[in-house]
């Protein structure tokens, strides 16, 4: 882990603060490329991924910013409530689950507080002149985090803003903005559950082929655990055999009989606690991987994702 300073903490917009992290000493951080994210240690002990999105040829600092939102588990209320300007925070190393590939051109669309993976794939592509757009959708102006920011940037004419609460001309008519799926084209997408799936399916409807459509949600999907049941998972290595509760995870269960499985957001987004599976059908509850990787059911985030047979096999 890494211990850093908030540095400055800024209202961007009704409900989202960003913080500027940086080393007490000043000294550089690890190197991150347009898309990354890092795990930060929340006030009162909760873990959290936030996406950076300052220019990733910066050194000296990482900005992250946070959507205050009561109905979340704690995490985003912690982050605005309680942290200020020049508190310590542990946070990791960057890692990248999302980034740019080479394209001809890329459609960058964000919803809401998913701008911030975005806003830094816009600086990367804007700073080597690639042919991009952001479509860039709040509910309203007010709401809208980095906007001053963005509109006197370089690449201001390569983002446009629509807001839920304005004329019917602004908002984004997604169906004609990507009509037309092109080999080069890449869409990258961010934001709520909701928004992302309705980019995701109207893409699929208008023949965008999956790889060229890259995603990350923010924060998990809804679960229903009703007819959750037990199963048994079977440690390869070992041969022991142990039995999953219907009401605890995987990983949690495993954890009490002394197998550790390293976890970070605990709620099937962020891919660390990856475990290969041997034999069995996973029963997939995360939104990390994509629906071709799911359907090979040779791996699976067990601190969320079931299992539909009697027993898994899991490659620990
Ligand atoms: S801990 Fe994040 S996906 Fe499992």
């Amino acid at each position: 882990m890494i211990t850093v300073q908030v540095l400055r903490k800024t209202q961007e917009a009704t409900g989202i603060c960003s913080y500027e992290l940086a080393r007490a000493d000043g000294a550089a951080l690890p190197a991150f490329s347009a898309g990354s994210h890092i795990d930060v240690q929340v006030p009162g002990g909760l873990t959290r991924q936030y996406s950076l999105c300052n220019d990733a040829t910066e050194q000296h600092r990482y900005r992250i910013a946070v959507l205050r939102d009561p109905a979340s588990r704690g995490g985003s209320v912690a982050m605005h409530d309680a942290l200020k300007e020049g508190d310590t925070l542990q946070i990791s190393e960057p890692r990248n689950h999302f980034p740019l590939v080479h394209a001809q051109k890329t459609i960058l669309l964000a919803g809401g507080i998913g701008v911030t993976p975005l806003l830094c794939m816009a600086q990367r592509l804007a700073a080597i002149g690639a042919d991009f757009t952001l479509h860039y959708c709040t509910r309203s102006a007010d709401r809208t985090a980095f906007r001053d920011e963005i509109a006197a940037s370089p690449f201001a004419a390569n983002v446009k803003f629509h807001y839920d609460d304005g004329d019917a001309a602004q908002k984004l008519d997604l169906a004609r903005e990507i009509a037309q799926p092109q080999a080069g084209t890449h869409l990258y997408v961010c934001g709520p559950t909701g928004f992302i799936d309705w980019v995701t399916k109207t893409a699929a409807q208008q023949g965008w082929p999956s790889e060229q459509v890259h995603l990350e949600y923010f924060g998990a999907a809804p679960q229903d655990t009703a007819g959750d049941q037990a199963f048994d998972v079977k440690i390869a290595s070992s041969g022991a055999v142990y039995r999953i509760p219907a009401d605890q995870s995987v990983a949690h269960a495993l954890q009490q009989h002394g197998v550790e499985i390293l976890m970070s957001c605990e709620q099937g987004v962020c891919g660390t606690c990856i475990t290969r599976v041997l034999e069995g059908e996973c029963d997939h509850r995360d939104l990390y991987f994509t629906d071709d990787e799911k359907a090979k059911n040779d791996q699976f985030t067990p601190c969320c994702s079931r299992a539909r047979s009697k027993l898994l096999v899991l490659d620990i």
